[in-house]
């Protein structure tokens, strides 16, 4: 048997009296496909747990991840192997703790808001691939180390350390998460999704088949660069960056010690994505793509050849490309950046 453990936030433009009907339909189905649990609320917070067979939980939970009268879904905690139900007799037993007024109740309210709360924030912390196979009912650090196909994404924000030397903390923070709001939006708009941030840098991948998307938020996320430059607020607009493509084969799965896991893309098209990343800053174009990525493409795109170039870690030269459109052309080299930025930071009286 297995046993899901979620919690989820009632939506606002849900009735209260729909509560009620869950707990009639649950009650009901849950007889006819043997589900037992528990479904508490308390205040716009539900906490439910279901238990019964493999499948027939499962399919109930995907239901329920569905179900537009909640939102905010989070798994907590997935077990399989149940061998004894914690609720045998309760097909679904719905309890509303805010009509409960006994004083022992009131620190259970309070925990399970707690735990909600710094679940909620612990999820922004945490990688969407892990929410998503915790949401899915597994147990991300069960997931097998496997092969997949993937594009990879890399991206900074160009001559950072000057930013970071002449900047006061608060600005350089700022200017990060603008940054990286940017690159995050973009990235999941087109399907793709965030692994972590380094830093300033980016690390995301997309699926194999999505080149056109990646290709596409890749395009976005300098657009928006380029308009939010045009704004002239200083240090924004002296803010560019540089992003590196590849495809192929990566390693997917936990890496890491005891204390912190990363569910992360290893191999060397990760290795590819990051220096082509860093040849961004030696090419007048912001965005560079491996022949892989190329030729997974369908759409009509304007692709530049920049040639064979080595690269650091791989023994052949690896042919690489760009788009021609003006916001991936790039307006300065290192050197003019440098300046720019020096003095768009001075005119500003930022430094
Ligand atoms: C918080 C919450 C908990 C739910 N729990 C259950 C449940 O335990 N069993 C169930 O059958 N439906 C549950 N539902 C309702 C399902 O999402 C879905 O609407 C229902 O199963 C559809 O039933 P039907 O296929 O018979 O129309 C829940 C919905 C919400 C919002």
């Amino acid at each position: 048997m297995k046993r899901i453990v979620y919690i989820s936030k009632l939506s606002p433009n849900t009735a209260i009296e729909e509560i009620q009907k869950i707990a009639e339909i649950s009650s009901k189905n849950n007889k006819t496909s043997n589900i037992t649990g528990v479904l508490l609320y308390v205040g716009d917070l539900f906490f439910q747990v279901i238990e019964g067979e493999i499948d027939n939980v499962e399919s109930l939970y995907r239901k329920i991840l569905i179900d537009p009268r909640h939102t905010d879904i989070l798994c907590l905690k997935t077990e399989y192997g149940v061998t004894e139900r914690l609720y045998p007799n309760w097909s679904m037993k719905t309890i509303n703790l805010d009509e409960l007024t006994d004083i022992i109740i009131q620190p259970i309210k309070s925990l399970l808001q707690t735990v909600t709360q710094s679940h909620r924030i612990l999820e922004k912390y945490t990688q969407p691939t892990v929410i998503n196979i915790l949401v899915q009912g597994q147990n991300p650090l069960l997931v097998a180390p496997h092969m997949i196909e993937k594009i990879v994404f890399f991206s900074d924000i160009r001559s950072f350390s000057i930013f970071s030397e002449k900047l006061p903390i608060n600005q350089v923070v700022s200017l990060v998460n603008q940054y990286l709001d940017i690159c995050s939006i973009h990235i999941s708009a087109f399907g793709g999704e965030v692994l972590k941030f380094i830093g300033d840098s980016v690390m995301a991948s997309f699926p194999a088949t999505a080149a056109d998307s990646a290709i596409e938020a890749c395009l976005a996320i300098l657009q928006e660069l380029q308009q939010l430059r045009a704004q002239r607020i200083s240090p924004f607009d002296v803010l560019y960056t540089g992003i590196g493509l590849s495809c192929g084969e990566v390693i997917e799965g936990n890496v890491g010690s005891h204390i912190k896991m990363d569910y992360t893309l290893l191999g060397d098209e990760v290795n590819v994505a990051a220096r082509l990343e860093g040849l961004t800053r030696h090419l007048p174009y912001a965005l560079v793509l491996t022949k892989a990525v190329k030729m997974r493409t369908q759409k009509t795109w304007h692709f530049v050849d920049l040639g064979v170039h080595s690269i650091k870690g791989k023994q052949k030269e690896v042919s690489i490309f760009s788009i021609e459109q003006p916001c991936v052309s790039k307006i300065a080299d290192a050197a003019q950046l440098t300046c720019l930025i020096q003095e768009s930071l001075e005119n500003a009286n930022l430094t």
